[in-house]
């Protein structure tokens, strides 16, 4: 019983199912680091506000040091009865240094260490994140410069709708991981504030300088409510809900990548390294890498789901329940970042199925739209413009030919503001070319922005 560092006022031992039950150490383990961290900075705060000796300070801090090079050693085993990474690590400290290890608790409890912990975490989680988004997005923009000359089918509904330059497929992806980077620097500002020092939800008696530790930490301000503190897992429920917004997108890339590697549309080769084959049917090559991107999308996006749930009915201050946070948190990180490591090489490696895309470029009335505004410019209301073009589109469909192939004549009797420059925006490339408005698919918006990615990355 005295060997737990709660078990003072005991009178049983606790039943081994329960400690199996609420035992975290089997998940928390690797908070060890930030845990190191922040009890390292709180030390040097209770040094220099007079709670401990300056000999006291050292002596924790260099053995804390050492007992992390020790558990990234696997040298300290993992006790079930030590329920958590906090309670292993401190015991190791007393176990080393006895008294003086005794003091490292003085003004903390684990409610405020587990926030700090999972801050610190989240934080260092966060740039690894945006670093591995900024690796896509230079992905997208380094293959940019070999797929200038390549038009596209633009699709709404799945359906075909106006030609744009693949680039601007490319950006469109780019921009998505943009706003992602975006959510996670304005996460990181709310993650950013220290709970260290809000003790068990009341505060201390005790002269301990928040402000201080907050510094020692790197923390850029200090959490002003202690019953708020350790019910806080609002930044772990705005990073995870970053990171299932970033699943979305890699889902919905994936998806698009999926189709376009079908014999249906066949635009797209991915590389062999990142196919899979079948066991019976020797000519497939899957693309099961995207598959799982789009399918382990549901795990992330479940985990945000996850911690709403877990927090939704909880009162102030630490509840047990918040233990949980950490598997949701954990699954959301590792999978997004499995996921984005493999993106970048895939991105770079599928290889665009030109001659294939060219020879059915002109199917669909990809144009339609062109010489709908080709009519607006002669001075055509548009809802005529587009009525004209709509009953030139019927008369194509009933002789299977592209609007290019009709006459001057042909033409004219539908509309006769129609001239012979119509040809200018007649056939796909035409009216891609014709496509200038800020933001637009054509060449001239997207070589823009395209140099504007390639300055910022
Ligand atoms: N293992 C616990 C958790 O992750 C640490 C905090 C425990 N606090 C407590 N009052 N039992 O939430």
């Amino acid at each position: 019983m005295a060997a737990k560092p709660w078990g003072g006022a005991f009178s049983q031992a606790t039943d081994p199912r329960v400690e199996k039950f609420t035992e975290s150490i089997s998940f928390d383990a690797r908070l060890a680091e930030v845990d190191i961290r922040g009890s390292q900075g709180h030390a040097r705060m209770l040094a220099e506000v007079g709670l401990i000796s300056a000999d006291e300070r050292e002596a924790i801090i260099t053995t804390l040091d050492q007992i992390g090079v020790e558990i990234s050693e696997g040298q300290i085993e993992w006790k079930i009865e030590l329920e958590d990474i906090h309670m292993h690590i401190e015991s190791a400290l007393i176990a080393r240094l006895g008294d003086v290890g005794r003091k490292l608790h003085t003004g903390r409890s684990r409610n405020d260490q587990v926030a700090t912990d999972l801050k610190l975490w989240v934080r260092g989680a966060i740039d690894e994140i945006d670093a591995l988004l900024a690796d896509v997005q230079r992905a997208f923009v380094e293959r940019s410069a070999g797929d200038l000359e390549v038009v596209m089918p633009g699709y709404t509904h799945l359906q075909r709708a106006q030609p744009v330059m693949v680039v601007h497929y490319w950006l469109a992806y780019c921009e998505k991981f943009a706003r992602d980077r975006d959510r996670l620097a304005d996460c990181r500002k709310r993650v950013n504030i220290s709970p260290l020092g809000a003790a068990a939800l009341a505060g201390s008696s005790l002269p301990i300088d928040r402000h201080l530790a907050a510094k020692f930490l790197d923390f850029e301000g200090v959490a002003a409510n202690s019953l708020d503190v350790s019910s806080d897992r609002d930044f772990e429920i705005e990073f995870v809900s970053c990171l299932g917004l970033i699943a979305a997108h890699l889902s919905t890339w994936a998806e698009e990548w999926i189709l376009w590697c079908t014999t249906e549309f066949g635009y797209l080769k991915l590389p062999h390294a990142y196919t899979t084959g079948s066991s019976i049917m020797p000519q497939k090559r899957n693309p099961d890498v995207l598959e799982l991107i789009r399918g382990k999308s549901a795990r992330v996006i479940a985990a945000a789901q996850q911690l709403f749930l877990l927090v939704k009915g909880l009162p102030l201050a630490y509840n047990r329940d918040l233990q949980e946070d950490k598997l949701a948190l954990f699954v959301a990180f590792d999978t997004i970042k499995a996921c984005l490591e493999l993106t970048p090489s895939i991105v770079a490696g599928a290889q665009l199925q030109t001659e294939r895309i060219d020879a059915r470029l002109e199917e669909g009335f990809l144009d339609a739209t062109a010489l709908m505004e080709y009519l607006i410019k002669q001075g055509v209301p548009m809802r005529t413009g587009h009525e004209v073009v709509g009953k030139l589109v019927r008369t194509c469909e009933s002789r299977s030919c592209r609007l290019a192939e009709l006459n001057l004549d042909e033409l004219q009797a539908a509309c006769d503001k129609i001239r012979p420059d119509v040809t200018q925006v007649l056939g796909a490339r035409n009216a891609v070319a014709a496509l200038q408005s800020y933001g637009s698919g054509g060449p001239g918006p997207v070589l823009e922005r395209l140099k504007e990615w390639q300055s910022k990355l």
